[in-house]
């Protein structure tokens, strides 16, 4: 069986690992992925437990029509290779991927490439089965974007994680999301565009990171629009109120989806015998060839996926 690495991610709930009422209320919302977090959302003395939590709500909750992944503690702490061992022992057939974050380079994936080789290996699982999610944190995992995207064929997102990041490298703003003030341009612009660039060269899907003013629904979704305009597949959620809005944001207007699959009805007459077997042809007023197809299909693929 090969496993389908591109899941729908449109938005991408964090559920702290810990937080049994959020474990159960996650699943009834309508998030693509939701990741059940060992990491920054549990506190160090309770990661232990949440361990274990996370291992009972994956094998016995209900996240149909969800992609279902944890996120683990970083290498440089001491708990990662236990909170991989205890989730993926206790509930590998029930989990798609790992995220893993501040990668700083491709080593750390491979390391985690390798440790989940062995217990697929041990436990029966398909080796290869479970996925992997590499958050971009600090200056030196985007300096070494590329080698991390090729680390692994198991990798199926770049993440970004603006707080961890504008930490990193010293941006002066305390509003993770929002630009800093005194910078009159787009201070995210370079940073989302190399981790996306880095992605869609290993045919890996780009992510954007939290919005933490989680009552402030439009600033969400213009910083949400942002990260789609650029190409970006999905966006972190942390709050109901943000699930909706990164689906919409992130799936393409009935209007854009309806006129994708005109272009590609047109252009596949054009180039047909009937058609006359041409290279490009008149849609209205537009010019349409055969990069405009392939434009189409970059749209038409998501409102497709999204039922459209
Ligand atoms: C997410 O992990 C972030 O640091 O923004
Ligand atoms: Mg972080």
């Amino acid at each position: 069986m090969t496993v389908n690495r591109q899941r729908p991610r449109r938005s991408c709930l964090a559920v702290p690992g810990s937080n049994p009422r959020f474990l159960e209320k996650a699943q009834g919302l309508p998030a693509d992925q939701v990741f059940l977090d060992l990491e920054d959302a549990c506190a160090p003395l309770a990661k232990e437990k949440a361990r274990h939590l996370i291992v009972d709500a994956l094998n016995n909750g209900d996240w149909t029509g969800k992609t279902r992944v944890v996120r683990v503690n970083d290498w440089t702490t001491h708990w990662t290779y236990r909170d991989v061992v205890t989730v993926v022992e206790g509930a590998g057939a029930n989990l798609d991927c790992l995220m893993l974050p501040k990668v700083q380079d491709a080593t750390q994936v491979r390391a985690l490439d390798m440790l989940l080789t062995q217990i697929e290996k041990t436990v029966g699982l398909e080796v290869g089965g479970i996925g992997i999610e590499a958050q971009i944190e600090n200056a030196r995992g985007l300096v070494n974007v590329d080698e991390i995207a090729a680390a692994s064929p198991r990798l199926e997102t770049i993440v970004f994680g603006p707080a961890d990041f504008m930490a990193s490298i010293n941006m002066k703003s305390l509003v993770v999301g929002e630009q800093p003030p005194g910078y009159p341009a787009d201070a995210y612009h370079y940073i989302l565009m190399r981790i996306l660039m880095a992605a869609r060269a290993h045919d890996l899907q780009a992510i954007d990171g939290p919005y933490l003013q989680i009552r402030h629904v439009e600033g969400f979704r213009e910083v949400a629009r942002r990260a789609a305009a650029l190409g970006f597949d999905g966006k972190w959620v942390l709050h109901p109120g943000q699930v909706e809005v990164s689906n919409e944001v992130f799936s393409p207007s009935q209007e854009d989806y309806d006129h994708a699959e005109l272009i590609l009805d047109a252009y596949a007459h054009a180039t047909s015998e009937q058609g006359g077997m041409k290279g490009s042809a008149m849609l209205g007023d537009e010019m349409i060839d055969e990069a405009s197809r392939k434009m189409a299909l970059v749209v038409a693929g998501k409102g497709r996926a999204a039922g459209l």
